[in-house]
């Protein structure tokens, strides 16, 4: 039964863009909470949020019972301390991507929300990106046949952003912002079954880990897969996706508006491209919110939960490890 969910939000950066899904969704803010006055005071003010209502401490939030569902939107180093004190206090947690840097963190949030009386969600919001959503229909309903590789990539420039959270080495570009094309081909396909990858390191001097990566994958199932993360590019931000078929070929991106589609007909002969046009929201915060606050109202399961995040960032975990190792990696996706 419909009721109106009591929302409160932390971190008032990008988790702006979830009070901005609450409040579309028509949730009732309970709370905001920053420990930084400027960014609590900005977002309060933005979306009228009264002072009462702006808290610096999150445990406050997690004593009032009235509140129904939480966002997580601080460094991905407090996402397992956050979250994990969430789901004992009893709480729905929608938690940003990456679900944790540390194995040690991803299996706490793990075992704490299968324990919990919460649901949680972690936000892989790709999986919201309208071309990302058409290309998946696609897939799914056998227009390009059986997919024998996929290739995604994240390339966004961090060089005035890096000297911040982002560059603690536990905060590796292909976790940190790698995670969202590695979660699409995990979405697209499945789970790569071994790993192997390089890295290189020329554009961001002053971050300890690798400022680009390519990283290529075999599926279970056979297909193959191939995923570029470059934090430090000189361009401007894409997640450039190619999906190839028996029958066709997707290519689309989370920053255009067309998606271009070839099929085949009945000999295998390929027809001339279909120009598909999607809309461009490559942040769909309101859509992730919408299907979280709906599984909670009515109590059905959440298809990115904490396992699913946590088996995203394993593979993220693989891809640096082969890069540094020099030799092929089985992801391990086991965290009970
Ligand atoms: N889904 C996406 O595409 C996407 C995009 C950007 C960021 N993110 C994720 O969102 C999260 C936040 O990123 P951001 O860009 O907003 O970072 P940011 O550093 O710009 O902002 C983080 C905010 O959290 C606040 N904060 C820090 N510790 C806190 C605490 N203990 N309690 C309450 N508030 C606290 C900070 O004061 C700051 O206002 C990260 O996990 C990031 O990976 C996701």
């Amino acid at each position: 039964m419909d009721r109106t969910l009591r929302s409160a939000h932390i971190g008032m950066k990008f988790g702006m863009s979830h009070i901005e899904g609450a409040m579309a969704f028509g949730a009732d803010i309970a709370a905001i909470c920053d420990t930084d006055p400027d960014n609590l005071r900005a977002a309060g003010e933005r979306y009228g949020i009264p002072e009462e209502k702006r808290v610096a401490d999150y445990r406050q939030i997690m004593a009032d019972e009235s509140i129904d569902i939480v966002t997580v939107a601080v460094p991905d180093q407090l996402h397992a301390q956050i979250s994990c004190d969430l789901l004992r206090a009893g709480k729905n947690v929608l938690c940003e991507k990456p679900l944790a840097l540390k194995r040690c963190d991803l299996e706490q949030i793990v075992r704490t929300a299968a324990r919990s009386e919460g649901k949680f969600m972690v936000g892989q919001i790709c999986r919201f990106t309208p071309a990302f959503e058409k290309a998946k229909e696609l897939i799914d309903g056998g227009v390009i046949g059986e997919v024998y590789f996929a290739e995604s990539e994240y390339a966004h420039d961090y060089m005035t952003f890096v000297d911040t959270w982002r560059g603690d080495p536990d905060r590796h570009g292909v976790i940190g912002g790698g995670c969202h094309a590695v979660d699409l081909l995990r979405w697209l396909v499945g789970d790569p079954a071994e790993v192997f990858a390089y890295g290189t390191h020329l554009l961001l001097p002053t971050v300890a880990y690798d400022d680009a990566t390519v990283a290529v994958m075999r599926f279970d199932g056979g297909a193959m897969g191939k995923v570029f993360v470059s934090t430090g590019c000189k361009r401007d931000y894409t997640m450039r996706t190619v999906i190839y078929g028996t029958k066709g070929t997707v290519i689309c991106d989370n920053t255009s508006p067309a998606l271009t589609l070839f099929t085949t007909d009945e000999k295998g002969i390929t027809l001339p491209a279909q120009t598909l046009a999607v809309q461009v929201n490559n942040h769909n915060a309101a859509k992730e919110f919408a299907v979280f606050a709906r599984a909670i109202l009515d109590d059905t399961p959440v298809e990115t939960d904490a396992l699913e995040g946590a088996k995203t960032v394993a593979v993220c975990r693989a891809i640096i490890e082969s890069s540094a190792s020099g030799v092929p990696v089985r992801p391990d996706y086991h965290f009970d």
